[in-house]
């Protein structure tokens, strides 16, 4: 059996991954943080009862990671955890800085001295890129990476870990530039997962409105269950190597909000109210992936639409609600 430990286990992907590794057959590790409500930490894994192994640790001390590394003997590592919130990371710039770029030193320092025949995945993002668009209008691995907000600037450092360790050590450590992707385990405060359940309760008659910051960004949605597997991949390439995981569609805020909105025949202008405190000091405009590579080496392609993956993400809603009502 194949031995898998990830980092951020408790997060949106890392609870889908370890649901697609189990099935795949590996036995599943993974890192939390305490956290002073358990049951917070780990209600997205929580249904996979003692399938998981958890160990407390985080991504600033190098010792416990070697020490869970030493435990665990890991085939193959996955580096999910991350202070995930863009406008949030122009709040906590250097809380940021140490989990999303230093954190990735300490974990590849750990793997090096511990498990260096191991395989190594980072997660990577779109965000990197900031404002630069390719003349086709779409981004891939060669686009430049220029980052716009202290989350993109400190992914961009650990991306360019990966790379060096990569070449300097000889390591199997490959990053994914994923794009935006959500599911109904999406925190609620990303915009997606914010606006479904606001307008499922202003539906229900249980909400008046709902604030939002800038409606005008254009992203490139898809779902989790879709990139973990991209994940997945990925690190098992024969050859260690970065890829760009998208849909090639891409939506502003706005569009988002007609679709969620008029799926309930609720028109979005009657409810959405500007708030700027929900706006990012620097924004990233546009982001439109171009995954051909992928496509064309690992054969990957997404099973959900943006039209899919915001029904089921409604519907979830609407259970819960009608549940809980
Ligand atoms: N969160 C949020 N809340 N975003 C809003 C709001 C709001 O009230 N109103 C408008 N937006 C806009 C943001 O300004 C941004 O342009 C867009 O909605 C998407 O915001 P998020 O859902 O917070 O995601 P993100 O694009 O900043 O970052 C996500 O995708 C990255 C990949 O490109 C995160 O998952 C990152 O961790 C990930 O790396």
């Amino acid at each position: 059996m194949k031995r898998a430990l990830i980092t951020g286990i408790s997060g949106q992907d890392g609870s889908y991954l370890s649901e697609y590794l189990l099935e795949n057959g590996y036995e599943v590790f993974g890192i939390i943080r305490r956290h002073s409500t358990p049951e917070n930490q780990e209600n997205r894994i929580a249904h996979l009862g003692d399938k998981v192994k958890t160990f407390y640790g985080d991504v600033f001390g190098q010792s416990s990671l070697e020490r869970i590394m030493r435990e665990v003997q890991p085939d193959e590592i996955y580096n999910l955890a991350a202070q995930s919130h863009v406008r949030i990371s122009f709040d906590i710039p250097a809380y940021t800085f140490q989990t999303n770029a230093l954190g990735v030193l300490n974990m590849l320092e750990a793997y090096k001295e511990v498990c260096p025949k191991a395989k190594f995945y980072q997660a990577s993002s779109s965000e990197m890129f900031g404002n630069s668009v390719n003349e086709n209008g779409f981004q891939d691995e060669s686009t430049k990476m220029i980052p716009v907000s202290p989350y993109g600037i400190a992914k961009l450092a650990g991306y360019n870990f990966i790379r060096h360790y990569r070449n300097a050590y000889k390591l199997h450590a490959v990053n994914g530039i994923l794009f935006n992707h959500e599911s109904p385990r999406r925190g609620t405060n990303f915009v997606t997962n914010k606006i479904v359940k606001a307008a499922v309760r202003i539906s229900l008659g249980m909400d008046e409105s709902v604030e939002l910051g800038n409606l005008d960004s254009f992203r490139d949605w898809g779902h989790s269950k879709d990139y973990v597997r991209a994940m997945h991949m990925i690190l098992n390439h024969d050859e260690a190597d970065d890829f760009v995981v998208a849909t090639g569609r891409t939506h502003s805020v706005r569009e988002l909000c007609n679709y969620v909105f008029g799926s309930f025949g609720l028109n979005w202008t009657d409810y959405v109210v500007i708030n700027d405190k929900f706006k990012r000091s620097e924004e990233l405009a546009y982001l439109k992936g171009d995954s051909h590579k992928i496509k064309m080496i690992l054969n990957w392609s997404p099973n959900y639409t943006f039209e899919t993956l915001l029904d089921e993400m409604i519907k979830y809603w609407v259970a819960y609600y009608v549940s809980v009502k």
